[in-house]
């Protein structure tokens, strides 16, 4: 079982490595579990749940934006990050494939998150990076869900996913080698 926590004030995440029975405690309170993965449907909903935060985060950030273009960018991509979410939705109404509960324990969900914490100051620069950021996490999620995916169809919906996330980060660091490097 790996049981992950993390604390809603500092970030910090912890990995339960063996169980007790007290509480964790982090910045004087409670620390939230983020994940434990048991089951595939499990990790579908941290899947789902990426997704619609990706979304949210861009659509956020296409208002605030002050380039057309990228923001332009930003809305098309909430658009692509929604139908990742519908998808997933989809795959686990299916449910056609055999939870794999041994070999999911093995992922380690810190690898899935985006260590930057959006503030309103942000600027376009930061804006970008952690758009790539996060787009480098969603390809590392799904590539390593295909790996474990015991169940072909599956297999192959986290390797489209996965080829999509990388397109979403290489239109990324396209802007910003073109708009960041140029202005240098
Ligand atoms: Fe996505
Ligand atoms: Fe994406």
């Amino acid at each position: 079982m790996s049981e992950f926590y993390k604390c809603a004030i500092c970030g910090k995440i912890v990995k339960v490595i063996a169980e007790g029975k007290g509480q964790l405690v982090c910045c004087g309170q409670p620390m939230d579990v983020i994940a434990n993965f048991q089951s595939v449907n499990e990790i579908l909903d941290f899947a789902i749940e990426k997704e619609e935060e990706a979304r949210q985060f861009y659509l956020e950030w296409a208002q605030k934006l002050e380039n057309r273009a990228l923001s332009e960018q930003f809305v098309l991509f909430a658009g692509e990050e929604l139908k990742h979410k519908e998808k997933l939705q989809r795959v686990k109404g299916g449910s056609s494939f055999k939870p794999a509960a041994k070999q999911v324990t093995d992922l380690k969900i810190v690898d899935y998150l985006v260590d930057i914490v959006p503030t309103p100051e942000m600027d376009y620069q930061e804006a970008l990076i952690v758009a790539m950021r996060r787009e480098k996490a969603s390809f590392k999620l799904y590539s390593d869900l295909a790996a474990i995916a015991q169940d072909e169809g599956l297999r192959d919906t986290f390797l489209a996913l996965a080829q999509e996330e990388a397109k979403h980060k290489l239109r990324l660091e396209t802007v910003y080698e073109k708009e960041i490097y140029s202005e240098n």
